[in-house]
C-alpha cells in the first residue's frame, strides 16, 4: 500500500500561503489554507474567478513561477513535506506521485509529437528501463483506457488529429500513466460541450475509481461537485470560508459566500421566477485585503456589522448530522443551526 501521512490523509495541506509580488504590490492568492485529502476522496474547490484556486494548485505541484512564491507551509505527500524539495526532486514526484489535467488539454500535449511518442515519454521519464516494445502496448493500452478507438493507429496521429474531447482525454491518460496518489483537476470539462463534458466526467470517476486516485476537482460549474465530489471547499479571496461534505453545502450552506454562490445556481423553478441573483459588488484586491472579514462589503448578514469589518473571522468547526463541517465566519455557529444572526 502505498505511504500515507501519519493522520491517515494521502495529502496534507498545512497553512499553505504563495504570494505574487509586482512592483510594490504583494497578491495574496493562497492565504494560510489547511487541508487533509483522503485516499479515496474526491474534493471539489469552487469559488469566483481569482479566488486563488489555481494558484493553490500550481503551488501544490510545485509550479508557481515569479514573480509567484509559496511564502509559507507545508504539503506532506506520503509523510514527506514535498515544499522542501527542490525543482528536480519535485520533477520525479509531478506526475508519478500527483498529476495534473488542466483545462486546456493543449498544455499537456505537444503539437509536433505524435500523441504515442508523448504517451511513452511520460512513461520513460519515470521508467527509463521500459523497453520499446512494452512502452507501447503500455501507451496502446492507456488510449484504450480513455475510450480511444482504433488505439493502436491513433498512436501516431498528431494532436491536431484529435478533437477537443480526446484531447482532453489523452491528456487524462497521461496524467494517471503513472498511478498517482493524487489528480489534481482544474476545470477539466469547461472548455468542452455538455455531451463531452459529462463523458470525460464519467470516464474520470471510472479511471480514479480503478487507480484509486484521490482527487481535487477545480470547477466552477457546482453541477459538476454535486455529481463527482463528496466533499467540498469554497473558496473566496485565498482563504476556504467553508468546507464540508458534499450533501451538507447543497442542503445547508453555512458560509454567507456559499449561501450565495449556491443562489446563482439556476434550476427550471428558479428561472421561473425571474433573474437570477447574482452576488453584489466585487472580491477586494488581494493586496489590498481589508483588516476584517473580506466578504463583509459584499456579505447580506455582516455588510453593516462593525464586528464583521474590525476582526477578521477564525474557522469554527461544527458537527452537523451529515458531518463536520469547517465555517470561516463570526455568526457560523448560529448559521449552522438555523438562528437568525
Ligand atoms: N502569474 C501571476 N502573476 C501575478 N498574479 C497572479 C499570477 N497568477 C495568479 N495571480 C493572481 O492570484 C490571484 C488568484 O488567481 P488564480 O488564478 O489562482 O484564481 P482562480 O481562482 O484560479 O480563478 P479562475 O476561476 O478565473 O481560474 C488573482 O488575484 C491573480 O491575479
Ligand atoms: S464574518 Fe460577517 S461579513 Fe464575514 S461572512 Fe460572516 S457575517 Fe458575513
Ligand atoms: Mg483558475
Amino acid at each position: 500500500m502505498d505511504a500515507l501521512n501519519d493522520n491517515g490523509s494521502v495529502l496534507s495541506v498545512r497553512n499553505l500561503s504563495t504570494v505574487f509580488e509586482t512592483g510594490n504590490a504583494a497578491t495574496c492568492a493562497v492565504r494560510d489554507v489547511s487541508f487533509d485529502l483522503r485516499p479515496d476522496e474526491r474534493l471539489g474547490i469552487v469559488g469566483e474567478s481569482g479566488s486563488g484556486k489555481s494558484a493553490m494548485a500550481l503551488s501544490i505541484l510545485g509550479l508557481i513561477e515569479p514573480p509567484g512564491r509559496v511564502s509559507g507551509g507545508e504539503i506532506l505527500l506520503g509523510g514527506r513535506d514535498i515544499s522542501k524539495l527542490s525543482d528536480r526532486q519535485m520533477g520525479a514526484v509531478r506526475g508519478k506521485e500527483i498529476a495534473l489535467v488542466l483545462q486546456d488539454p493543449s498544455t499537456a500535449l505537444d503539437p509536433v509529437k505524435t500523441i504515442g511518442r508523448q504517451i511513452i515519454e511520460v512513461l520513460a521519464a519515470h521508467e527509463p528501463d521500459l523497453k520499446r516494445k512494452a512502452a507501447r502496448k503500455r501507451a496502446v493500452e492507456l488510449l484504450e483506457d480513455v475510450d480511444i478507438s482504433h488505439a493502436e493507429r491513433r498512436l501516431d496521429d498528431y494532436p491536431h488529429q484529435y478533437s477537443g474531447g480526446m484531447r482532453q482525454r489523452v491528456a487524462i491518460a497521461m496524467a494517471i500513466a503513472l498511478n498517482p496518489k493524487v489528480l489534481i483537476a482544474d476545470e477539466p470539462t469547461t472548455a468542452l460541450d455538455v455531451t463531452t463534458q459529462a463523458q470525460i466526467l464519467s470516464l474520470m470517476d471510472r479511471l480514479v475509481e480503478d487507480h484509486n486516485t484521490a482527487v481535487i476537482f477545480i470547477t466552477h460549474n457546482l453541477g459538476v461537485v454535486s455529481e463527482f465530489c463528496d466533499s467540498v471547499a469554497v473558496m473566496y479571496t485565498g482563504r476556504f470560508v467553508e468546507t464540508s461534505g458534499v450533501e451538507h453545502i447543497f442542503s445547508a450552506p453555512t458560509h454567507p459566500y456559499s449561501e450565495a454562490l449556491l443562489n446563482c445556481v439556476p434550476n427550471p423553478e428558479k428561472l421561473a421566477q425571474g433573474p437570477l441573483p447574482a452576488i453584489t459588488g466585487f472580491p477586494p484586491d488581494l493586496s489590498q485585503l481589508p483588516s476584517g472579514c473580506s466578504f463583509a462589503p459584499r456579505c447580506p448578514v455582516g455588510k453593516d456589522l462593525a464586528q464583521c469589518y474590525e476582526k477578521a473571522p477564525v474557522t469554527h468547526r461544527i458537527s452537523c448530522p451529515d458531518g463536520e463541517v469547517g465555517v470561516e465566519c463570526h455568526f457560523a455557529e448560529a448559521r449552522a443551526r438555523g438562528a437568525s444572526t
